[in-house]
Order: C-alpha cells, then sequence, then structure tokens
C-alpha cells in the first residue's frame, strides 16, 4: 500500500517579535538567544483554529482538491483552544469540511505522529486525509520568563496525503514515546510551559538519533542516500549535533526556526514547504523528517518525494 504526499500549506501571523523586542522586557539578549538557540524571530498571534484553517485550505487546493474529497482531518496540536471540543472539528467547520475530524497531541512530535494516524486511516479503506499541524503556543508562554518566551513561536504547517496503490511517498516510520521524561517540558492547566531545558536537549539528541537510524535501517537507506533532513526545529544546536553523529552534512538540514522559533507541531510542515518554496524538494530523492517533543515522544520516517 502507498501514501503520497500531493499538497501543502502553511499560515504564521503577521506580528513578529524579535530579540531585540524580547529583550526590552527580559533579562536576555539577540547575542545569547541566536548563539544558544539560532532563533532570531518568531511569529505570534491567531489561534490554533484559525491558523489551521488558513493552512488546511491552502494544503486542500495545492492537492487540486475540492473540500468533499476529504475523508478524514488529522490535526495535531499540543495547544488547542479549548481542552474540550477538540480543535479539529472546529477547522473542520471554518474549513467547509463534513468528514471525520480528530486532534493528536504528541507534542513536537504530533504532525509525524498525525502522519502515522493518516497511514493507518488509508491502509483501512480512507482515500484523501488532510493532516495539519497548529498551534497557539504564545497563549502558554510566561513572557516574564526568559526560559520559555525565547523559545517559541506561533504557525501551522498542513498536508494532504492521499492513498496510491501503486507506490509510496512514505518508506517507514519510527516512532517512541517515554512517560518516564513527562516532567521535563510540561503546561499544567491554567499554568504556562515549563522545562528543564538542559535535560530534553540532552535526551533530544539521543532519540532522534536513534529514531532516525532505526526509520533509515527499516527503509534500506543509509544517511549517505539522504538529500534532504527536515527536523523539528527546537534549537540549532540539537539539529547540528543529531546531524553530526548522523553524518548528515548540516548543508542538507531544512532550517527555519531563525524565523518562526519552535512551532510544536507546525515545525516539521513548515520547514518542508520552505524547503520546496527554495526549489529542495525534488522527485525520486530520499529526505529525512524527525523530531521529538515534551512527553516524550520522537518519530521519525524516511520518504521519496514523488512530486
Ligand atoms: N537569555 C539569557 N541567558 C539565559 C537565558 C536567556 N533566555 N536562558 C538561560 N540563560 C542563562 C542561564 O541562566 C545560565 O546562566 P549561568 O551560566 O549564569 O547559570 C546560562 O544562560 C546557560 O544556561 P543553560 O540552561 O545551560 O543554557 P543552554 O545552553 O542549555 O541553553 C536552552 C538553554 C533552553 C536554549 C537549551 O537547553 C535547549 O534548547 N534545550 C532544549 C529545549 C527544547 O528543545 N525544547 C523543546 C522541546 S520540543
Amino acid at each position: 500500500m502507498g501514501v503520497r504526499f500531493t499538497g501543502w500549506g502553511i499560515a504564521v501571523p503577521e506580528r513578529i517579535v524579535t530579540n531585540d523586542e524580547l529583550s526590552q522586557t527580559l533579562d536576555t539578549s539577540d547575542e545569547w538567544i541566536t548563539e544558544r538557540t539560532g532563533i532570531r524571530q518568531r511569529h505570534v498571534g491567531g489561534s490554533a483554529m484559525s491558523l489551521g484553517i488558513t493552512a488546511g485550505l491552502e494544503a486542500v487546493k495545492d492537492a487540486g482538491l475540492e473540500l468533499s474529497d476529504i475523508d478524514f482531518l488529522v490535526v495535531a496540536t499540543t495547544t488547542p483552544d479549548r481542552l474540550c471540543p477538540a480543535t479539529a472539528p472546529m477547522i473542520a467547520n471554518g474549513m467547509g469540511l463534513t468528514c471525520p475530524a480528530m486532534d493528536v497531541n504528541a507534542a513536537c512530535s504530533g504532525f509525524m505522529y498525525a502522519v502515522r494516524t493518516a497511514y493507518g486511516l488509508l491502509e483501512t479503506g480512507n482515500k484523501k486525509i488532510l493532516v495539519i499541524g497548529t498551534e497557539n503556543l504564545s497563549r502558554w508562554v510566561d513572557w516574564t520568563d526568559r526560559n520559555m518566551a525565547v523559545l517559541l513561536g506561533d504557525g501551522a504547517g498542513a498536508a494532504v496525503l492521499e492513498y496510491d496503490p501503486d507506490g509510496s511517498d512514505l518508506l517507514s516510520f519510527y516512532l517512541g514515546a517515554d512517560g518516564s521524561a513527562a516532567d521535563l517540558l510540561t503546561c499544567e492547566h491554567g499554568g504556562f510551559f515549563e522545562m528543564n531545558g538542559r535535560e530534553v536537549f540532552r535526551r533530544a539528541v539521543r532519540v532522534v538519533v536513534d529514531s532516525a537510524e532505526k526509520a533509515m535501517a527499516s527503509a534500506g537507506i543509509t544517511s549517505s542516500d539522504l538529500s534532504l533532513m527536515i527536523p523539528h526545529q527546537a534549537n540549532i544546536r540539537i539539529i547540528q549535533a543529531a546531524a553530526q553523529r548522523l553524518d548528515i552534512d548540516m548543508d542538507k538540514a531544512v532550517i527555519t526556526l531563525d524565523r518562526y522559533g519552535n512551532t510544536s507541531s507546525s515545525s516539521i510542515p513548515l520547514a518542508f514547504y520552505d524547503a520546496r518554496s527554495n526549489g529542495r524538494i525534488k522527485p525520486g530523492e530520499f529526505a529525512l523528517m524527525t523530531g521529538f517533543g515534551a512527553g516524550m515522544t520522537w518519530a521519525s520516517a524516511v520518504v521519496r518525494w514523488s512530486r
């Protein structure tokens, strides 16, 4: 059975918050944030629903489909607008979709978990699935806390996945979760994001490397076969450390965190979109998508683009 990525869309709020702007109210600096994270600015605003609607509509149009063609909507979000209902039905309603719709929360691995979920749905009879990663992280940031405020941003990215009996863009997956690390990165009800940054960093590199190696082995390739690495955009140093251990040249890594910060489950589709806009997605080439996040969760996939 095969799955094709046939359409993509993104949305980011207009308001840009630069490191210099943050430095006016926090004990931090553009120099520190840029050196330690690679982030220079982030987009802030909107809601998980509004950003998701915009990205989703673009992806369906990009796939050349009608809204009525979509069989299922899977929304990955760490920051649902409400505890209940899920964000997916509200996005579906805003887009004009009438198909089943549900949320997946796997934090920053959310998009890859949602793609994995869509794959399973396509295996069992659905034909066209819209997957959206959408985040309004700024709502859950304590803007007086320099540990978190410098890292996160808002945005959404969407992809249409279609069943194809004749071949697949998705060659392999490797997903994992370790709830014993749950307290390393949390947001309690009514609270804000809090994190043990150093420990998250250490574990992130480990799980990205491990899951990427397993996904590549399962696809029957090695890192030298890759043309592109599309990593979750949390910290440039995490990406560099993982790329080095995987023997992937940093020229192959897509980097968008300088402009968007960490947008959690939106970061991989935002990065894909950026790569495609820059002519870096080429048919027949292998790419590694890899993410990690609170939970902790992690997910890697090997893809070979057909368009
Ligand atoms: N601005 C200025 N200084 C800061 C700062 C900020 N925003 N945040 C921390 N500091 C200070 C610390 O207080 C510390 O000062 P000290 O040496 O006087 O004690 C110093 O900078 C170094 O802190 P440290 O926590 O060791 O920095 P770091 O190099 O580990 O970078 C993170 C901090 C959060 C950027 C980094 O640990 C990280 O990215 N972790 C992973 C986070 C992540 O990926 N989260 C999302 C998961 S999906």
